[in-house]
């Protein structure tokens, strides 16, 4: 029986409407006798519905004319590497808050040794205040604006006068982006965007000239030239992106998903807050993230049966990252507020059963 309820970090859960139309379309797209993962990418189906699929990202996100929007097989880890690669010669300084931004920083040092780590790393638990001293040596920064691992997630764009590279694979369509601020956007497709093995680049045309990645699959003036289509694009990928983003249009746009956020984080965090003996997250409150929800309990036996119950009450996914353990509620964009109530009267009564008063 299919898991409903599954919170899992990505590859995330998928609406029922859009695995039906997959379904459909793997064995017979739009009744063309050819499955959707047989059609040709150079054909006119094919590429209309690639440009469909922009079309509608810049409407919801509202991306200006002037950006271009490519997708690049390999995930958002594709990225860590081709965008120090192409920005060679330039100088990205890392906000380092969490593991995805950790991975970033570490890539970019493999390719160039000029790229600069902007804050202090020993603990992840807070969106660090940044020198202008260390800022006015940079020419881009290079941030995660929600980091899925550790539960951190920018509430403001950093703004330290310098262009922002900005990995929004966790949580872009759930919140407005400022394209003053963010000259590169990029995300993995696997959350917010579909299924997994792709990425989204957005990226400010007048970054192009600067695009200096030898190899022509990494150089994102060869994806802009070529329209994403240089060598066979992840076709069923695209598809998926294609559907979610209908999907996104048709329940409310980014208003929607925005209000989404927030409402629910405000039905999480308050019984995390109210049993802090049980429930414990070490995070600055202002940077907790509205998408994926961290906390540990005392003891890994408790954390062991919190997940047991959980799949008693039907929900599923919630253990954390091998890294720092815990649980972690991911709740993107095809989770219900319905569901997020599931998860949150599931709390309580775990913590009206286990908290010893
Ligand atoms: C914020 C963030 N960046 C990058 C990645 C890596 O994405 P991929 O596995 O698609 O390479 C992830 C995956 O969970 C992520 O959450």
């Amino acid at each position: 029986m299919r898991k409903n309820n599954y919170f899992g970090a990505g590859p995330s859960h998928l609406p029922n409407a859009i695995l039906e139309q997959l379904s459909g379309a793997i064995l017979d797209f739009n009744c063309l006798g050819l499955s959707i993962a047989e059609l040709p990418h150079r054909g006119k189906i094919f590429e209309e519905m690639l440009i469909e699929t922009q079309t509608i990202l810049r409407e919801l996100l509202l991306i200006p004319d002037d950006f271009s929007i490519l997708f690049a097989g390999g995930g958002a880890s594709f990225a860590f590497a081709n965008i120090p690669s192409n920005l060679i010669g330039s100088r990205i300084g890392y906000i380092v808050t969490g593991r995805w931004s950790n991975l970033a920083y570490d890539e970019a040092q493999r390719i160039s040794d000029k790229h600069l780590l902007l804050n202090d790393i020993s603990s992840f638990n807070s969106i660090p205040q940044l020198d202008t001293n260390i800022t006015d040596k940079v020419d881009f920064i290079y941030y995660t604006s929600n980091e899925t691992v550790h539960g951190i997630q920018f509430k403001n764009f950093p703004n330290y006068n310098k262009p922002l590279i900005s990995d929004m694979s966790s949580d872009i369509c759930t919140r407005k982006i400022d394209w003053q601020l963010n000259k590169i956007v990029h995300a993995s497709a696997c959350k917010n965007l579909g299924i997994p093995g792709m990425h989204i680049i957005i990226i400010s045309n007048d970054l192009l000239p600067k695009c200096k990645a030898q190899p022509h699959i990494f150089n994102f003036k060869t994806l802009v030239e070529n329209g994403s289509l240089y060598n066979t694009p992840p076709t069923l990928q695209i598809y998926c992106t294609n559907l979610m983003v209908k999907w996104v249009k048709e329940n409310g746009g980014i208003d929607f998903y925005s209000a989404k956020a927030l409402q629910q984080a405000e039905l999480i965090y308050p019984i995390i807050d109210k049993y802090p003996q049980l429930y414990i997250s070490n995070l600055d409150k202002n940077c907790r993230s509205n998408i994926n929800i961290v906390f540990k309990l005392p003891s890994s036996q408790l954390e062991e049966l919190f997940l047991k119950e959980a799949e008693v009450n039907h929900l599923y996914g919630l253990k954390g990252h091998k890294v720092v353990g815990g649980i972690r509620i991911s709740l993107y964009n095809s989770i219900t507020l319905a569901q997020v109530h599931m998860v949150a009267s599931f709390m309580e009564q775990f913590a009206q059963n286990y908290v010893k008063v």
